[in-house]
């Protein structure tokens, strides 16, 4: 039995899959390479280029490796695109799903974990979101996720296939040498556009940006530059594996929060990269952006309860440290 992994050549996939082959799990990843990227999976892990909707390529997969369990992280995910193009996010990362699970379960499908996010909640109602916070997503992207978790909520009554649904924080960080056992791959983010803080920092420290952007500086958070949670990628990926744990050992379904528990700041991150990049970044401030919450952090409780999981790399030097590592031996990329 293989534990299937759609997306898995993407960011966070990537590191997952390398955590469950270090850990002597057998794996095999469904990815289309819309944004993912071969080189970022070993050449010991099963792979199959296709599409999450296509139920010949998935029987395929099913009759080779035999799916009992899986890891959904296939998506796209741009909140700006999704505002603009909507019936692309909710085809891509809520249709195709409802096909897929429909699929797999003719093979013996059982437990999901499905890769959720912060985004499900909307508009921020406390400064630590806690699980039983009101989920008013507000754009598509964090509604092509939501629909997901309810479409779930109906799989596991009338099916019984149980999931846990993990809602990430801002993934960040990379995946470098030394951290797993025998892991030999580096790996790390490389999104075309990049959307995400950190990264693009770093391209600022390279010198592939002039500047970056700091929107809002009047928000009331200690600097007035927002504060967000970054919780770094290897802590995700052990989340995941004890998810599937759990569910293997007949946990029942949960949505659960996976964040770092403590806010930084964007000044806080770009002060934190020149220490150690020693580079000069040089920050542009401008006006607030619409949307943009001053504060979104994690209550990361239930996680512990649940999984037993608590993130280990919680400093932000050592999410950035991590994160200049990678793109400094891959500054194009893979
Ligand atoms: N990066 C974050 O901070 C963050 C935060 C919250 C949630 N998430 C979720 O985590 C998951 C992974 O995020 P990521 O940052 O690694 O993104 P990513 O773009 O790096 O990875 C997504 C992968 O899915 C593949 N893919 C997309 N649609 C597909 C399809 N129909 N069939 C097959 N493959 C397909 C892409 O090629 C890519 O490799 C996504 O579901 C995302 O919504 C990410």
């Amino acid at each position: 039995m293989s534990i299937l992994v759609t997306g898995g050549a993407g960011y966070i996939g990537s590191v997952t899959v390398e955590a469950l082959r270090v850990s002597g799990e057998d794996v095999v990843v469904l990815d289309d390479l819309s944004a993912g990227h071969r080189k970022a999976i070993s050449p010991d892990v099963a792979f199959y280029e296709g599409d999450t909707g296509d139920a010949e390529i998935l029987r395929k997969i099913t009759s080779e490796h035999g799916v009992t369990q899986m890891i959904h992280f296939a998506a796209f995910t741009s909140v700006p695109e999704s505002v603009g193009e909507p019936l692309k996010y909710f085809g891509n990362n809520t249709g195709k799903v409802v096909k897929m699970i429909d699929t797999l379960r003719g093979g013996g499908l059982k437990n999901i974990v499905f890769s959720s996010t912060a985004a499900v909640y909307g508009e921020p109602q406390s400064p630590a979101i806690d699980e039983g916070h009101p989920k008013n997503p507000c754009n598509p992207y964090g509604l092509s996720k939501y629909f997901v978790e309810r479409i779930l909520d109906w799989v596991n009554s009338a099916c019984g296939i149980t999931h846990v649904a993990l809602r990430y924080f801002n993934a960040s960080g990379a995946l470098t040498k030394g951290k797993l056992s025998d892991g030999s791959l580096m790996l790390g983010e490389d999104h075309h556009p990049e959307g995400h803080i950190i990264p693009l920092v770093l391209q600022a420290a390279l010198g592939q940006r002039k500047s970056v952007s700091i929107f809002g500086t009047d928000y009331p958070t200690p600097d007035g530059t927002c504060v967000r949670d970054y919780v770094h990628v290897l802590d995700l990926a052990d989340a995941h594996i004890k998810a599937l744990r759990y569910l293997g050992d007949g946990g029942e379904s949960q949505k659960i929060n996976l964040g770092n528990g403590r806010g930084f700041s964007v000044r806080e991150v770009i002060e934190t990269a020149r220490e150690i990049t020693g580079r000069d970044i040089t920050a542009i401030f401008g006006a607030r952006r619409a949307g943009d919450p001053s504060t979104l952090v994690a209550a990361h409780k239930k996680a512990l309860a649940v999984l037993g999981w608590e993130p280990k790399y919680t400093s932000l030097g050592d999410i950035i440290q991590t994160a200049w590592d990678w793109h400094k031996n891959y500054p194009d990329g893979y």
